[in-house]
């Protein structure tokens, strides 16, 4: 059935159900929130950006609200307090996963760390990626690695300067953190700039991030999941797929490599990637992984590792464009760490550069990568404050709403770094006004690496090169457009002239 047909039946009913769904409201231990029509719910005050519809809405409703989605209770938090209340006070009862039909495609709710329930195999997947994959000893030992991929990068902005080309910034910074995971993961490159391979690898992460954002018909109606009659997630089954098949190959590559010139027990330090690391704890028994759940963690890695990286250097460059005095002020305190430009920027570097962190944390309050963090949902009815939060309904966190709450922020839409210099305020999940990689139980896993990839990359790009927009284009009429998805992308992609300094 067709989405205008099926809006237009339900049009038809929606005067004699009004009045049903206003009484009911009435006599509930909701949240407040819109009246909204007992099917389709509140669906039509929806727009192509839920983040904007529903900040306007909570500042009438109040920062826990309830509406409904098609038939789906959704509860939705703007404000710090209130993400306390969810995040610290009953995160246990808030960890579990609303999951989007489009990510059943090639089974991601049933193995993938971003969807299961917080659950037994999900706790196992957490604590390899805490141990194993972020610990700050894994962080340190593949510092080299990033630096090389980094250089990369800057080899090819170099080649742009020479060409006087301009440089597709959010394209080239998905190159690099592709590489920089795939080479963390497989020792390998699965990308390179400008290439057609890459541009089909990022359409299919894109594809799968953008189903995940926007919902289906069985999203807001569940009933319809079980009747099978529309065949939506085919087009993200095909792209879970062809990433999946990838990974497989390349664990079979491996095994066959490792049993070609095995030491006595197997164990293999050749490559000493995330790989060889899984395959051996496999081998000492120390936390079984299934060939089929290290795809699932490699697939989950990729998704939600590489584009949410790569569109927080394009914002902040975008910004930085922008603004010229706040990008020479980054630039140098870079020249003053590296010593006058003796070196490159290195990790080791970061807790020198107040400046560039405060950058970065300004980028992230203004454009969260994913503005609702990803959906979670009550485990059971929780009481919040004298109101009910129902079993199964789907909390949406809207942290751009809180990045741009004036009662938290002055002129809160100023890009304005020096706001975080003198307070103590982090995105590490204890300060709850910018939770950009969430907080609690499920906050994002890969933040730790992600701290290091953004400073790394951003810092390169404008300690070694000034930026000119292309065109006649003036820096303050970037166009800072939004395209919602699960992540928040810049609509029109950032493309920049590279100087040389
Ligand atoms: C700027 C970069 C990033 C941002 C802003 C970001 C943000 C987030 C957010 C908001 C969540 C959901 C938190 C919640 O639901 O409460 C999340 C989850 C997750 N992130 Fe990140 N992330 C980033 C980079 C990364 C990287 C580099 C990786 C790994 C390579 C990663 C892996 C994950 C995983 C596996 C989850 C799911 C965790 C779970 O459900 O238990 N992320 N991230």
């Amino acid at each position: 059935m067709e989405y205008p047909t099926f809006f237009l039946l339900l049009s038809c009913l929606l005067p004699f159900i009004y009045a049903i769904s206003i009484s009911g409201r009435r006599n509930s231990r909701l949240p407040p929130g819109p009246y909204g029509f007992p099917i389709i719910g509140n669906l039509l005050e929806f727009g192509p950006n839920p983040h904007h519809s529903l900040a306007i809405l909570s500042k009438r409703y109040g920062p826990l609200m309830s509406l409904k989605l098609g038939s789906r209770m959704t509860i939705v938090i703007s404000s710090p307090d209130m993400a306390k209340e969810f995040f610290q006070t009953h995160d246990i009862s808030f960890s579990s996963r609303s999951v989007p039909n489009a990510v059943r495609a090639g089974d991601s709710d049933k193995y993938s760390i971003v969807w299961l329930p917080a659950g037994d195999r999900w706790r196992k997947l957490r604590r390899i990626t805490k141990e194993y994959l972020f610990s700050v000893q894994q962080l340190d030992a593949s510092e080299f690695l990033r630096r090389e991929k980094v250089q990369e990068l800057l080899n090819h902005v170099s080649q742009c300067c020479t060409d006087q080309k301009a440089l597709n910034v959010g394209g080239a910074a998905f190159t690099t953190s592709l590489n920089i995971l795939s080479n963390f993961m497989f020792s390998l490159d699965l990308a390179q700039y400008g290439a057609e391979s890459t541009q089909e690898f990022k359409d299919a992460v894109c594809a799968l991030l953008e189903a995940g954002g926007k919902p289906t018909l069985p999203d807001l109606f569940p009933i319809l999941n079980s009747l099978e009659l529309l065949g939506l997630s085919r087009k993200e089954n095909v792209n879970a797929t062809k990433l999946l098949t990838i990974f497989e190959k390349i664990i079979h590559e491996r095994l066959q490599t490792r049993s070609d010139s095995s030491s006595y027990d197997g164990i293999s330090t050749t490559n000493n990637d995330v790989l060889d690391l899984l395959l051996n704890l496999n081998l000492k028994n120390e936390s079984i992984i299934s060939q089929n759940d290290m795809k699932h963690l490699f697939l989950s890695l990729y998704i939600a590792g590489t584009d949410t990286t790569s569109i927080t250097v394009e914002w902040a460059m975008a910004e930085l464009i922008r603004n010229p005095k706040k990008m020479e002020m980054a630039r140098s305190e870079l020249v003053k760490v590296t010593h006058n430009n003796n070196r490159n920027i290195q990790e080791s570097d970061i807790s020198q550069l107040p400046y560039l962190q405060a950058v970065i944390k300004e980028t992230l309050r203004l454009h969260p990568p994913v503005p609702f963090l990803i959906p979670h949902q009550a485990i059971h009815d929780v009481d919040v404050q004298g109101f009910i939060v129902p079993k199964d309904a789907q909390i949406l966190c809207n942290v751009w709403a809180m990045g741009l709450d004036p009662n938290i922020w002055s002129d809160p839409k100023i890009f304005m770094p020096e706001r975080f210099l003198d307070v103590k305020i982090d995105y590490k999940g204890h300060d709850f006004e910018l939770i950009p990689f969430g907080a609690g139980r499920r906050i994002c896993p890969g933040l730790n690496l992600a701290n290091r990839m953004l400073h790394i990359v951003l810092g390169s790009l404008i300690h070694k090169f000034d930026w000119k927009v292309v065109g006649n284009c003036r820096t303050q009429d970037i166009d800072m457009e939004e395209k919602f998805g699960i992540t928040l992308q810049k609509a029109v992609p950032l493309m920049a002239i590279p100087v040389n300094l």
